[in-house]
C-alpha cells in the first residue's frame, strides 16, 4: 500500500485516465478527491471506487479547472475537509480537431485553457496548500508530488490538433518550471505523456477502421493503451518509489515514437 494516510486529488476523474488513476490510488490506500464539471460522472466514478472498499475512500467536487474562482473554492474545500493535500494529478484535458488555417481564435483559447491554463491554475492554488503544509512533512514522512498528464502530441505534433499539441508541449515544460519552484518544499513534479488510449476522448476515432489500422501500424506494441496502463505510471510517479524523479516526462506510448 503506497498511499496510506495520503490525500490525493485528481482532476478529470469522472472518466478515462483520471478515473483509472483515482481508482488505482484509492486501491493503494489513498483518500481520493474526484474533480470534474459533470457531477453525475463523478458520482458514478466515486460509487464504483467506494464499492471496492470497506470505508468510503472517494469524495467528489464539481469544478471547472479553467475557472480561478472554482479552484479557490476547491482549495477551501480540501483545507476544511482534509486539512492537507499530498498528491495532485492534473489530468483534465481535451481537444477539438482542426488545421491551423481553419482554427478560430476561440477554439485556440478553449484548448489552451482546458489543457494548459488549467494545469497552471490548479498547480498554483493547490500547490500553495501543499507547500504551506510541507514543514509537517518531516514529522509525517509524507511524500508530496504532482503528476501532470501531458501527451505524445506534446512530443510530436498530431494531425489536426495543433492547439492541443502546443498546449501539451507547454505542460511538459511547465512541469519542469514547477518542479524547480516546488523542490525546496520537497514536492516532486513530473508529467506522463500517453500515446493513444481507449477513453471517451478517443472513442469516436477508435470507431474508425482507418484510425485503428494506423495505430496498429505505427505503434511498436500494435495496439492502443488502456487507461489502467497510464494510471499505473501516474501512481508510480506519485509514490515514494519515484523519490529521485522531478521535472521528468515519462512517455507511455506503446512505442509510437520509436517507429
Ligand atoms: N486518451 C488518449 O489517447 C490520451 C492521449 C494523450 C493524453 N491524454 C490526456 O489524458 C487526459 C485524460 O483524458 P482521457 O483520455 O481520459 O479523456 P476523458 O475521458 O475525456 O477525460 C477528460 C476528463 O477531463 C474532464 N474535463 C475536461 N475539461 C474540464 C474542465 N474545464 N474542468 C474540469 N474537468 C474537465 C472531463 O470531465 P467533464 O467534461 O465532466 O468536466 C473528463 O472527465 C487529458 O489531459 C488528455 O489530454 C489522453
Amino acid at each position: 500500500m503506497r498511499f496510506t494516510e495520503t490525500v490525493a486529488l485528481i482532476t478529470g476523474a469522472g472518466s478515462g485516465i483520471g478515473k483509472a488513476a483515482a481508482s488505482r490510488l484509492a486501491a493503494e490506500g489513498a483518500k481520493v478527491i474526484l474533480v470534474g464539471r459533470t457531477k453525475s460522472k463523478l458520482e458514478a466514478a466515486a460509487k464504483e471506487i467506494n464499492k471496492a472498499h470497506k470505508l468510503p475512500r472517494a469524495e467528489i467536487f464539481s469544478a471547472d479547472v479553467t475557472d480561478e474562482e472554482d479552484i479557490k473554492e476547491l482549495a477551501d474545500y480540501v483545507r476544511e475537509q482534509f486539512g492537507d493535500l499530498h498528491v495532485l494529478v492534473n489530468n483534465a484535458g481535451g481537444s477539438v480537431h482542426s488545421k491551423i488555417m481553419d482554427t478560430s481564435a476561440s477554439d485556440w483559447d478553449f484548448v489552451q485553457n482546458t489543457n494548459l491554463r488549467s494545469v497552471f491554475l490548479v498547480s498554483k492554488i493547490l500547490g500553495d496548500l501543499m507547500a504551506n503544509n510541507a514543514d509537517k512533512e518531516k514529522e509525517h514522512n509524507h511524500s508530496r508530488s504532482i503528476v501532470n498528464v501531458a501527451s505524445l502530441s506534446g512530443h510530436q505534433a498530431g494531425a489536426h490538433i495543433p492547439h492541443y499539441s502546443a498546449a501539451k508541449a507547454g505542460v511538459i515544460n511547465f512541469t519542469r518550471a514547477l518542479a524547480l519552484e516546488l523542490s525546496p518544499f520537497g514536492i516532486r513534479v513530473n508529467s506522463v505523456s500517453p500515446g493513444f488510449v481507449e477513453t471517451p476522448l478517443t472513442e469516436e476515432g477508435l470507431k474508425n477502421e482507418q484510425f485503428v489500422k494506423a495505430i496498429r501500424k505505427n505503434t511498436a506494441l500494435k495496439r492502443a493503451g488502456r487507461p489502467e496502463e497510464i494510471a499505473s505510471v501516474i501512481a508510480f510517479l506519485a509514490s515514494q518509489e519515484a523519490s529521485y524523479m522531478t521535472g521528468s516526462d515519462v512517455l507511455v506510448d506503446g512505442g509510437w515514437l520509436i517507429k
